[in-house]
């Protein structure tokens, strides 16, 4: 047997042998209020307004000093509707990846030469590559199909909602006798890696570090991450930013169902307490402050399939922030109208990525629980909107 399933074997088992016992322990980080909303149409005030910042707060701000001003105004530069990040804040964060970056990423390492195979990369699944010219990507192989399809899924979806946190990603198949694989066979034949199998090349980010949860999303009491003029009073546009991000990320995992982030690790604060004294998994931060959400082959696919183990704790989670980023919110709103998000990101995936057909997408039912996530996230923005 493979050690890689093995060890997948090792981490469902236990899960599986918690998840009975820990049904009545409370989990005490998150506030629980998950609510349905009336059904009833939204109109979230979009609108792009612009906030009137001096100069003063704008300068004062920019170089990550310590917002010190305590004045609602701050609040207000900040925070629009209640539940939106300004414009102003939006526009302090640019793209991660940018859209351009990105498409000739895919098109430079699609049939890039690979020369150097070596460990790297985190999983002891992955493997660090390094081009012919140099560059460097991390190679995924998945034990089953379903782990390559779940990053490679959750990536589009994440385009789909404009979330730019992941690292850009190229589909490649193991073909031994093809220039791009050939001067690695023997590495690849050593780690027994299946001939002719899928795997994804994501773009390798020199410099990162780990990252913790945030402290105001870490509180005991009250509702997460819902910010007043006091609790900002301490903050810099650093950490704003970062907050920014936390809330794609919230939604993210809320809706690829991904447990292998920040979900396993409030679970684990069950019995572990100093739990957030470590960074997260699968969270990474760049020297500019970009938050990357890497390793998402536990979204959409296996997500789905374990949901019943896990969706209590998504939803703890989702519920624990009540901001927002409005493109986010718009493209929500436009999936919710859609109907069928699942056929949005097939064809998003079909269209950059010739490998589609062959690695398949979202089953039937997978795309109605994608489906109905979107719901839930809709409605948790709504009730958002009205209670704060
Ligand atoms: C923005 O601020 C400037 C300077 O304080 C002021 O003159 C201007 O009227 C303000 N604009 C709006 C739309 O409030
Ligand atoms: C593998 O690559 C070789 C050389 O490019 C090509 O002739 C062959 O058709 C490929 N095999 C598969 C299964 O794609
Ligand atoms: C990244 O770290 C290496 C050393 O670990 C250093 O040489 C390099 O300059 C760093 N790159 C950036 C962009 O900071
Ligand atoms: C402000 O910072 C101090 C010291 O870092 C900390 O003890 C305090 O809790 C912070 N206050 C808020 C409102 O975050």
């Amino acid at each position: 047997m493979n050690p890689g399933k093995v060890k997948l074997c090792a981490s469902l088992c236990m899960w599986l042998g918690i998840v009975t016992w820990i049904g009545n322990v409370k989990l005490h980080l998150w506030s629980v209020f998950v609510q349905q909303s009336p059904e009833r149409d939204i109109a979230f005030s979009l609108a792009n307004e612009q906030v009137n910042i001096s100069k003063r707060h704008a300068s004062g701000l920019r170089d990550g000093k310590t917002f010190n001003i305590r004045s609602p105004v701050i609040l207000d530069n900040v925070i629009e509707h209640r539940v939106f990040w300004s414009a102003w804040l939006e526009g302090l964060s640019t793209r991660v990846f940018g859209v351009e970056h990105e498409r000739k990423w895919r098109e430079q390492v699609r049939d890039a030469r690979v020369v150097v195979l070596e460990a790297g990369c985190g999983r002891p699944t992955n493997r660090l590559a390094t081009f012919a010219d140099g560059t460097r990507a991390c190679v995924r192989y998945g034990i089953d199909a379903d782990q390559v399809l779940g990053e490679t899924l959750s990536y589009y979806l994440a385009e789909l909602l404009g979330i730019s946190n992941l690292p850009p990603l190229a589909l490649s198949k193991l073909n031994l006798s093809s220039e791009q694989w050939a001067s690695v066979r023997g590495h690849i034949e050593a780690l027994e890696w299946s001939p002719n199998a899928i795997v994804s090349l994501t773009e390798f980010i020199p410099n990162v570090t780990g990252v913790f949860i945030p402290l105001h999303l870490r509180k005991q009491q009250g509702g997460g991450l819902q910010l007043s003029a006091e609790t900002m009073s301490n903050m810099t546009v650093t950490y704003l930013v970062e907050l920014m991000q936390w809330s794609d990320l919230i939604i993210f995992d809320y809706l690829t169902a991904n447990f292998d982030r920040i979900v396993s690790h409030i679970f684990s604060l069950q019995w572990d307490a100093r739990v957030m004294e470590r960074t997260t998994n699968n969270l990474l931060k760049t020297i500019n402050g970009h938050l990357l959400f890497i390793d998402n082959e536990a979204g959409l696919v296996h997500g789905y399939r374990v949901l019943d183990l896990w969706e209590r704790y998504h939803r703890l989670l989702l519920s624990s922030s009540c901001i927002f980023r409005k493109s986010t919110v718009r493209r929500i709103s436009e999936m919710k109208r859609s109907g069928n998000s699942a056929k949005l990101l097939y064809e998003l995936y079909r269209a950059r990525e010739p490998l589609a057909r062959e690695l398949g997408s979202l089953s039937e039912e997978h795309a109605l629980t994608l489906q109905k996530r979107i719901d839930v996230v809709y409605k948790h923005i709504k009730h958002c909107t009205e209670i704060m």
